[in-house]
């Protein structure tokens, strides 16, 4: 019996020695990290970034462990899971919404240019501004509207995940230091009247009139998890799929493909495209400069 023991033993012995852990680099341990952390969001909270770019999630990470005195991601990860309100301020981290109005003015004179004379064949608009952010794109938009008398016939959906962001938009008030800037951004755009005919101040902000929010549908929808929201003329979403990997990119395109009516327009940001989509071939390109394409069929 002892002699049994003895063997088995001497068998466990060279066995374990004979097992070799699979080693790591520090690098490709924080990546798994973070992408534990990311499916931790996922699962808990329903806000999928598994697919956006590694660089901006690790920058914004990173960012909030030193605000939060957080050593390393074992224990980000464990506070987005136990603290809700940790969590929320995460998720403001992961979507940025910077944001301006008329925003690249070289943008809005080619859609004023290219865009408008289309717009004004149908009788009807339907214009979808994805990650809205808070709303200075929608509000843009509605201005240029007004000036080229289509205002009247349009619907504009504009979208977001971020709620915050989007009840910031939905009220409209913006801070007057930001309107000097507005004001030459929108004459350089093309703009047609005083830029303070549109909004009256108050107390060091500056409050959007009533009749540009009157044709505006604020909703929350996430480009990630959610399905095609409506069939429109126009889609602008515009610094938004720079936050994602190629593969979600790819996926989003398809959403803006399947909203958009043949011989609809879609506006991408000054770095994005379409050129790596499976899509590319599906539009023309209106403006390639300015990230313009329109739908072939
Ligand atoms: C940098 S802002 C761009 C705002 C505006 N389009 C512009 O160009 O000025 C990016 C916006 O995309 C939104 N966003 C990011 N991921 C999103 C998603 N999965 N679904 C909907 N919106 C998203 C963010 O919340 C943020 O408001």
């Amino acid at each position: 019996m002892i002699y049994v023991t003895v063997i088995l033993n001497y068998a466990t012995l060279s066995f374990l020695s004979c097992v070799k852990l699979r080693s790591m680099s520090n690098e490709d341990t924080s990546e798994l990290e973070i992408s534990l952390l990311l499916e931790s969001i996922y699962q808990k909270y329903g806000y999928d970034f598994r697919q956006y770019s590694k660089a901006h999630i690790n920058r914004r990470i990173r960012n909030r462990m030193t605000l939060a005195k957080l050593e390393d991601i074992s224990q980000i990860k464990a506070k987005v899971l136990n603290d809700e309100s940790f969590a929320h301020s995460l998720l403001q981290d992961l979507s940025i919404t910077v944001t301006e109005m008329f925003r690249d003015e070289d943008f809005y004179k080619s859609l004023r240019e290219n865009v408008i004379p289309i717009l004004k064949t149908y009788p009807f608009i339907k214009i979808w501004h994805a990650g809205c952010a808070t709303g200075e794109e929608a509000y843009s938009m509605a201005i240029i509207l007004q000036e080229e008398g289509l205002y009247d016939r349009t619907t504009i959906y504009a979208t977001d995940f971020n709620q915050h962001a989007l009840n910031r938009a939905k009220e409209g008030i913006f801070s007057n230091s930001m309107m000097r800037e507005y004001t030459s951004n929108y004459q350089l755009s093309g703009g047609k009247e005083p830029f303070s005919s549109y909004y009256t101040s108050s107390h060091g902000h500056i409050i959007m009139n009533q009749s540009l929010k009157k044709n505006i549908v604020w909703a929350n929808h996430n480009l990630v998890t959610d399905s095609v929201f409506a069939e429109v003329h126009l889609i602008l979403c515009r610094n938004v799929l720079i936050y994602f990997d190629n593969t979600l990119q790819n996926k989003v395109q398809k959403l803006f493909y399947e909203s958009l009516k043949t011989g609809g327009i879609l506006c991408l940001g000054s770095k994005e495209g379409l050129r790596f989509t499976e899509f590319y071939e599906k539009y023309t390109e209106l403006d390639k400069k300015q990230r313009i394409f329109k739908k072939r069929y």
